[in-house]
């Protein structure tokens, strides 16, 4: 990294002690540390994540930065602070609890933060640097890579609150791609680590078409995936607060639904089965589907479903799916 870059790793260092500290041990820190607590995380788990929380001061952290002999407009620029409308320098996050985004070497290298209150944005994030490139990176991949190695799967969250929940509830071979669109760089960098990927995105209609791109993406990469469902509106880390860590492991994150099964039920929400105009549609859009499987075997068992559910015959459909492989080579 250049001189610079070395420079905004080192405010980080400081200023992710600084907020965690502030977070834990100070009055101005109280209401982030009760916000946390009502959410039900544990010390343990905020200390393992470095939570912190920005004191509702314009400049607390603008003279803390100056007096470590840090410049603002460096630290502008790392976005830590900001220009106001006035020209006038300022903190970035003030009155918002912090989460650390780490590199892969467990170096924070950017910030999310999230208001307590109803202010707009729910979450403000680091601008992007030459440190931080939001798509290349997965929240919590430092601490999940063991676990995923060990597991020889991932499972994959939409946001910070949902790893972090997962994380206390043991479910430790969690990431997030920060918000819900993931992106050939995460997709090859996962692939690197592991075949298995399960994706745990909300359960709202964000969430849902996010994991249909999500599933045909990490297919392409050569992932196995598979696609946890939630009751409608709900998302991991309400689920698990609600009905606790056993039932989200045994009823959500074991019963996944496997590439295909998500994807017919993910196209079938788009037609009326009942009308002969639709069922064809979707009969030839599960068609591209299963011409793309790698295995026979995969393809002869969505086949003979197929066949079945619309009573066609597997001739008909083998011949269909043979010139689609044909066509794609
Ligand atoms: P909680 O509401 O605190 O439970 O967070 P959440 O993770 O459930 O939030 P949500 O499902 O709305 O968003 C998922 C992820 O998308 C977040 O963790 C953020 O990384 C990102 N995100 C959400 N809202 C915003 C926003 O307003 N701005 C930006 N930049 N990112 C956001
Ligand atoms: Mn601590
Ligand atoms: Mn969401
Ligand atoms: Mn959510
Ligand atoms: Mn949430």
């Amino acid at each position: 990294p250049s001189k610079e870059s070395q420079d905004v790793l080192q405010a980080f260092e400081w200023l992710t002690k600084l907020y965690h500290h502030l977070l834990r041990h100070s009055k101005d820190g109280k209401e982030g540390y009760h916000y946390l607590k009502e959410r039900g995380f544990s010390d343990e788990t905020i200390d393992t994540f470095q939570l912190g929380f920005s004191p509702k001061s314009k400049t607390f952290i603008m003279q803390f930065l100056e007096k470590k002999g840090f410049h603002p407009q460096s630290m502008v620029k790392a976005g830590v602070l900001t220009t106001t409308s006035d020209n006038e320098v300022v903190d970035r996050f003030q009155g918002r609890i912090i989460y650390p985004i780490k590199n892969h070497l467990g170096k924070p290298i950017a910030y999310g933060g999230r208001t307590i209150s109803d202010q707009s944005p729910k979450y403000l994030n680091s601008p992007e640097t030459e440190l931080f490139q939001k798509g290349r990176l997965l929240y919590n991949f430092d601490l999940a890579r063991s676990h995923i190695r060990k597991e020889g799967k991932v499972v994959l969250f939409e946001g910070y609150m949902d790893v972090i929940s997962a994380y206390q509830a043991g479910i430790k071979n969690s990431v997030a791609t920060l918000g819900t669109s993931i992106t050939e760089t995460q997709a090859k960098l996962l692939r690197r680590y592991v075949e298995s990927v399960v994706i745990c995105y909300d359960s709202d209609q964000a969430g849902i078409l996010a994991s249909y791109k999500a599933a045909k993406l990490l297919r392409k990469t050569g992932c196995n995936v598979s696609v946890a469902k939630m009751e409608d509106g709900m998302d991991p880390d309400d689920y698990i607060k609600k009905y606790g860590p056993e039932k989200f492991t045994k009823d959500v994150i074991a019963v996944s639904d496997t590439y295909m099964a998500f994807i017919m039920r993910y196209l079938k929400k788009d037609y009326n089965l009942n009308l002969e105009g639709d069922r064809i549609q979707y009969v030839e859009n599960v068609l591209d589907e299963i011409a793309l499987l790698d295995r026979p075997v995969e393809r002869e068992h969505f086949l003979k479903e197929l066949a079945n559910e619309f009573e066609l015959s597997v001739q008909t459909l083998s011949q269909e799916i043979r010139s689609r492989r044909a066509m794609t080579g």
